[in-house]
């Protein structure tokens, strides 16, 4: 008689990667070792004023020398795959020109020692960290950034494409572009709107020309982007509120969603970026920046209620009692839900992965153990949200957490600790948190229960 399954976790379907992801610039340290070069966050983080604390990520976790305990780490909580990125500088330390043998070696060797532990590497090309080489040179804002880039990724993918078979080509390109040269929150810092919507088109258009050297070399690559996305609902049931929530949207999600899915920016962006966008745009850019997907990576963390202000723009708001992280960010994982679906259904690309959602939260350790139960829930409940979107069929093949360390977390430097297992930034020391064994337990459950109804 066939056992009848339990009622513990539905099924998420077999070949479902159970993951978590990480940056280079976030967790190797090591920032001058075996000829890496010069990156735009070594340059920001050495900038007084920029960084919580003067936190810098010249140690970081020091995973360029652990990272055969942090592979360990992966192959106890059973993971299937691993997202990391890949230091641009660490190849070319000036950006372009002859490759670092030693840096290729690395990452050959972090290959090596993923695989012998049947993890799958997912490999991020761009997250974040430009050499600043490159940013002297004009930075994303100019389009030479995106064929070096392009050169950068034919070396990369000549040495790892026997072995690693998904490519992530760009990491949250309006965080990259918005952040780095709109607000100057991140690095390289740069203020100015018409900066920001030059390094969006760049980002774009070196995502293109990156998928086809990727294609070109090697015919079973699975080439994709990441992209934050943000869940807006409005505040009230206005017409108003429900314009600046489609505004919002418009300039947070779709100004890159749309490109890259549908092949044109939308409306709105055209309208108010006219004249920036005139600047940088060439013929055939975005039948290049459109070509097919084999996946699309999202990113998830948060919701924004949006009402209507001045002029219609959205403003977001706070909602009363709503349970946040650390970062001031709500906790709401129906949005995960509603996003997938919306993705699917808009844009259908054909496999989805969660390549980014986690967590940070004050976390203490005491007596060797941190009890980080919001972040074991947090896992869960987003995870559940996932479940559901796959039950209306949305084919999303894999979940990476965010993030398998505490790690420097950017402008914020080591203060937001979003790993599963707590890192010592004096000594390194690895300490897996409650929230880990509550994400292996789940990663086991689930094999479990497909093996129930198999
Ligand atoms: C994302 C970044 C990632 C990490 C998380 C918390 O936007 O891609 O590096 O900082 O936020």
């Amino acid at each position: 008689m066939k056992p009848t399954p339990s009622p513990g976790p539905r099924p998420f379907p077999a070949g479902f990667r159970w993951g978590a992801a990480v940056s280079a610039y976030q967790i190797e340290g090591a920032v001058e070792e075996d000829g890496r070069g010069e990156s735009i966050w070594d340059r920001f983080t050495a900038t007084p004023e920029k960084i919580l604390n003067g936190d810098t990520g010249r140690q970081a976790c020091d995973s360029y020398h652990r990272y055969a305990e942090d592979v360990q780490l992966m192959r106890d909580l059973g993971l299937d795959a691993f997202r990391f990125s890949i230091s641009w500088p660490r190849i070319h330390p000036e950006g372009r020109g002859p490759a670092n043998a030693a840096g290729l070696d690395f990452y050959d060797r972090f290959v090596d020692e993923l695989l012998a532990n049947d993890i799958e590497p997912f490999v991020t090309l761009y997250h974040w960290d430009l050499p600043q080489a490159l940013e002297d040179a004009g930075g994303w804002p100019v389009r030479d950034t995106a064929e070096a880039f392009a050169d950068h990724v034919d070396v990369v993918a000549s040495r790892l494409g026997d072995r690693v078979r998904h490519w992530i080509t760009q990491c949250e390109p309006w965080v990259v572009s918005w952040m780095g040269y709109g607000t100057g929150e991140h690095a390289p810092g740069r203020r100015s709107e018409a900066d920001a919507v030059a390094a969006l088109h760049h980002v774009l258009v070196a995502h293109g020309l990156a998928a086809d050297v990727l294609r070109r070399s090697f015919a079973a690559a699975q080439v994709g982007i990441t992209i934050d996305v943000v869940a807006f609902e409005p505040h009230t049931g206005s017409a108003a509120d429900a314009e600046a929530t489609v505004l919002a949207d418009a300039f947070r999600n779709r100004i890159v969603l749309d490109p890259v899915l549908l092949g044109d920016y939308p409306p709105e962006v055209r309208e108010r970026y006219a004249a920036e966008l005139e600047r940088v745009e060439q013929e055939g850019d975005l039948r290049s920046v459109s070509k097919p997907l084999d996946f699309l990576g999202v990113n998830y963390y948060t919701r924004n209620v949006v009402r209507a202000g001045e002029n219609g723009e959205p403003v977001v708001v706070a909602v009363d009692g709503a349970e946040r992280t650390v970062m001031g960010w709500e906790v709401y994982p129906n949005g995960l839900h509603d996003l997938l679906v919306r993705i699917h259904d808009r844009y259908q690309p054909p496999v989805l992965y969660v390549t980014e959602n986690g967590a940070a939260f004050e976390d203490r350790l005491l007596d060797g153990r941190v009890d980080d139960l919001e972040r074991a829930s947090y896992v869960e409940r987003h995870l559940a949200a996932v479940g559901r979107a796959l039950e209306e069929g949305v084919p999303v093949q894999g979940y990476f957490l965010w993030s398998l360390l505490d790690n420097f977390e950017w402008a914020l430097g080591y203060s937001a600790r979003f790993g599963i297992v707590h890192v010592d930034f004096e000594t390194f020391e690895r300490v897996p948190k409650a929230s880990y064994g509550a994400y292996r337990d789940l990663i086991s459950a689930h094999r479990g229960a497909l093996r129930l109804t198999a």
